[in-house]
């Protein structure tokens, strides 16, 4: 029985993928490093630092450059997602949360980002959540399944009461490690291993997943 629903944020609530693509795109250029939006579908539900080493395709840099190009690049988020508004929540997640909440399941965010909180206060759901688990929740990132096995302790439910919407690889995967029940947003080639399968959060039918 499903007693909890546990929202990805980037690319499942919002479309800050799009964002996380800009701003890795600038610091891209400045460095001279070549990086396209194909390049980016990598990087979803993948850390900063992850994401750094994919861009630098396995050029190492001293550590002090590292964390440079990591404050820069998150520099450039920033300011991009201060301009986020309730208007940015992807058609059909208002929709989904109400019914949810309306069922009585227990509702969660769990994200990599340590912007999640900013972005979540920006769209005007928190209320609509138990829980924000987001990237300094836990210590090993997805696809590893800490963040929400975590979460899943702090609903007080099991993993198997507990469906993940997720639209990057690495968030499935975590998912189905962690023994969860899960949906992917997306195409085939990036979340074909999920339980269930979408192009679109509003193409979701609630009677399907939830049995
Ligand atoms: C994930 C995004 O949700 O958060 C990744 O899908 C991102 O693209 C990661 O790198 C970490 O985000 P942040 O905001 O902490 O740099
Ligand atoms: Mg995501």
């Amino acid at each position: 029985e499903i007693k909890a629903v546990i929202f990805d944020l980037d690319g499942v609530l919002t479309d800050t993928a799009e964002y996380h693509y800009q701003s890795w795109k600038k610091l891209a250029q400045e460095e001279g490093i070549s990086f396209t939006r194909e390049d980016n579908e990598q990087l979803r539900g993948v850390t900063r630092r992850q994401s750094l080493e994919i861009l630098l395709k396995g050029k190492t840099l001293p550590e002090d450059k590292m964390e440079e190009l990591m404050v820069k690049k998150n520099e450039y988020y920033q300011e991009l997602i201060n301009n986020i508004t309730m208007e940015d929540l992807i058609p059909g997640v208002e929709e989904l949360l109400n019914q949810l909440q309306e069922d009585g399941y227990k509702l969660a965010v769990a994200s990599a980002s340590r912007n999640a909180r900013t972005v979540i206060e920006n769209l005007e759901i928190g209320k609509k959540f138990q829980l924000i688990a987001d990237g300094y929740s836990v210590k090993n990132n997805k696809p590893a399944p800490d963040l929400f096995l975590y979460a899943a302790e702090e609903l007080e439910v099991e993993p198997e009461e507990c469906i993940v919407i997720e639209d990057a690889e690495s968030g499935i995967e975590a998912a189905l490690a962690a023994g969860m029940h899960t949906v992917g947003i997306g195409p085939e080639e990036r979340v074909g291993q999920a339980d269930f399968r979408y192009d679109k959060i509003k193409d979701i039918k609630l009677a399907d997943i939830v049995q």
